[in-house]
Parts: C-alpha cells; structure tokens; sequence
C-alpha cells in the first residue's frame, strides 16, 4: 500500500488522537526502520523509549515466535513455566530489597497499582508527587501527573494528590507528613525535557518517608531496564544508592510487547493479600516470554555498558558545539537542549531520515534510541546538528 493510501486509511478509522509524522514503519532492526515507501530512517526515538533492545531483536523475536506456538495465553489463574522464570529474572536484576513482581500491562497501570498499594500498605490516602513529572493518563496517575496540560485532561482528577517541588528539599520536608500514603516520582523527568535531581535530594526524599513511614514509588517507566546504563535508577548511584518501595516498569521491559510491572520490598509486598490487585492480560505468556528474552539480550550483548558509552561520547562530541546550551539525562535516555526551539532542528532531522523526539520544554531535544545504538550511528545526529 502506498503511503497516502495507509495514511488515509487511519485518518478515517481511527480517532486523530497523535500528531503524526508524516511516514509508515513497515519494517525495523536494531536501530534503523524501513517505511512503506522503501525509505531507511535511523530511530534515535527507539519507538517511543519501547525498543530498547533495538527492532526485532532475533533472540526476543525467536522466544516470542517459540512461545506463540507453545501457547499465547493463560491467566494468573494457573501457574506457569515462562512466568515463574522472567519474574525471577526480573527480581535478579533489581536491587535486593525488591523480592517480588506483579506483572500488568502498561505504565499507567503499573502506577495505578503502585499507588493503590501505597495506599493498603499505610491506610492512608494522601499522595505526593513532583512539578514537571509524567505518570500516565489513567484516572489516578493522570492525578499525579503535575505536567502542563496533563492533569487538566483528567479531570475531574482522583482527591488527595499533592503537588511538591521537583529536586527541592525544603518542599518535601513541608509537604509530606504522617497523612502522607505514598510519594511518586519520575527520577529523571523525560517528558519535562530530562529535568534531573542531585543525588542528595533522594537520599533525603527516602530519609523523609522512612521518618513518616510513607512509601516511596519510582516511576521507572522510561528510566527503567538498562536505559540509564545501569538496569535501574533504583538503587544506583544516580540515587545516592537509595531503593525506593516500588519500581514501577513498562516501555522497553517486553522490546514492545505490551507490559508492565510492579516491583515491591518485603513491606509493600507482606500487605498484599489475595484479590487486592488483578488483570486478566499480566503476566500472560507471550508478554512474559518477551520480558526474559528482553533481559537476557540486554545482558548478552552488553547493551547497560553501551548505553554509558554512547551517553559519553555525546558528551564530548556535544561540547562547546554552536547552539547547544547542555546535555541533559544519562545513558540513552537523553536531551540536548539548544540556545531557541528545537522544533528546526527536529524537522531537519526528519528530512535527513533521522527519527527523534520533542519535549515539554521547547528547546529540549529528546533521545530514547535503542541501547544497542552505535557510536557511529550516533554520529549522524552529530553531523546534522553541526551542519545547524
Ligand atoms: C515516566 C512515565 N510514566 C508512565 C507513563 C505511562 O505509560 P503508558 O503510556 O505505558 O501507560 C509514561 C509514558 O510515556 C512515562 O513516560
């Protein structure tokens, strides 16, 4: 089908809920894909932060291929082989004090469930979350998303949520107290344009809920599964080693395959009892055979340890750099920011069949590529943002 044909087609089905652009995937591998019209771009997008592990990885593509045959689905109801072995796998790559997973099917859901077990864990209703941090638009996590137009789209929004200030430490202290259910946050707030925290502040954030007995969420939706080169925010020394009470996962956790994931420590879990959480689709086998492989290929391939060299290499290469002002976020989760809008430049890139990705924040160019990206792919970008 031609490409105004398969445009036409979704204009009309389709509620026009995205701006799109102006190109259709049929085909992608590692970190380039292929459109209707035979056209090569490289995705330094990586499909929304979802392909982590590059487009259609064959270990991940083999696994899911090998398990659609075994079987595609059965519930929680009954046990299973691939979902025993990529929750144990999941829980192995975590920082020790996260002992288990619940398996759900997206970000918004995985936050969802986290704050409703914030909320049994203490009896409490009151959740705190940050200036400029995204959660998803479901009813509870849209509540919690302080994020310009976001939370108005969600009204009228769940009572009980409290806004503080993104990295400040007298905010927290003021703002959470013994009311207090849970406190979410986006370590690294993508969407914001890659707003950071030092590592203090999560070192007092933990000391703050520890001291009021309130537990504490990472919403490790994008920094989650090797993106920042390590596996998690959690427990590494962007967070001054602090582990938090939950991680919240999805995006590249399935290499695409939809799902998400709760990971909790002995008290979150120890409150959770039979018929608290449910979804028919979590941990169904397909999606679960998609996580282990995910991990597996990360660790194969080396791809955490990529993900700092890339980060480094965009680093010095960025430096003193006409029109780049700073290079924000870690590993492959990433955002130059530019002395005027970005939008130009996007567009640029578009044209030159490089695929990334805007923020809330005009002048911040974001980078989510696949964290098997190479250097020299890398390098592309580089070109064009001298050629500026
Ligand atoms: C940090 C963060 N949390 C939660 C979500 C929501 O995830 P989903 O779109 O899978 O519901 C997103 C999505 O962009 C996100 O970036």
């Amino acid at each position: 089908m031609t490409f105004p044909h398969i445009k036409q087609n979704e204009d009309e089905f389709q509620l026009a809920t995205y701006k799109k652009m102006p190109l259709a995937v049929e085909r992608g591998l590692g970190s380039w894909v292929w459109t209707s019209d035979g056209e090569k771009y490289l995705d330094l997008y990586g499909g929304h932060a979802v392909c982590g592990t590059g487009h259609s990885h064959p270990h991940v593509v083999k696994a899911i291929k090998e398990q659609a045959e075994r079987v595609l689905f059965y519930s929680n109801l009954v046990y299973s082989d691939i979902r025993g072995r990529a929750a144990e796998k999941l829980v192995s790559v975590a920082p020790a004090e996260l002992i288990k997973a619940f398996f759900c099917n997206s970000g918004t859901e995985a936050n969802e469930n986290a704050m409703r077990m914030a909320r049994m864990a203490t009896g409490r209703e009151k959740i705190v979350s940050f200036s400029g941090g995204f959660h998803g638009r479901t009813a509870d996590s849209i509540s919690a998303t302080f994020l310009g137009k976001y939370r108005k789209i969600g009204e009228p929004n769940v009572p009980h949520h409290v806004e503080a200030e993104f990295g400040s430490i007298e905010s927290i202290r003021a703002i959470i107290d013994s009311d207090t259910a849970g406190v979410i946050i986006e370590p690294i707030q993508s969407m914001a344009g890659m707003r950071e925290a030092s590592p203090e502040f999560f070192t007092e954030l933990r000391a703050v809920c520890d001291k009021h007995g309130v537990v504490l969420i990472f919403d490790e939706v994008q920094t989650g599964v090797g993106r920042i080169g390590d596996w998690f925010f959690a427990g590494s020394e962007f967070a001054n080693w602090v582990t938090p009470d939950i991680v919240t996962l999805a995006k590249s956790l399935g290499s695409g395959v939809p799902v998400g994931a709760c990971l909790v420590n002995e008290r979150v879990s120890s409150a959770i009892k039979e018929n608290d959480l449910g979804t028919t689709f979590g941990g169904g086998m397909l999606a679960m055979a998609a996580v282990l492989a995910t991990l597996e290929a990360i660790e194969a391939d080396g791809m955490i340890a990529n993900a700092t060299a890339v980060e480094a290499h965009l680093r010095e290469s960025l430096e003193g750099m006409q029109g780049v002002v700073a290079l924000h976020g870690k590993g492959c989760l990433l955002g130059i920011e530019f002395d005027g809008p970005c939008t130009p430049i996007y567009s640029k890139l578009l044209e030159q069949k490089i695929i990334t990705g805007t923020s809330s924040n005009p002048d911040v160019l974001r980078l989510l590529p696949p964290l098997c990206i190479a250097k020299t792919e890398i390098d592309w970008l580089l070109e064009v943002i001298r050629e500026q």
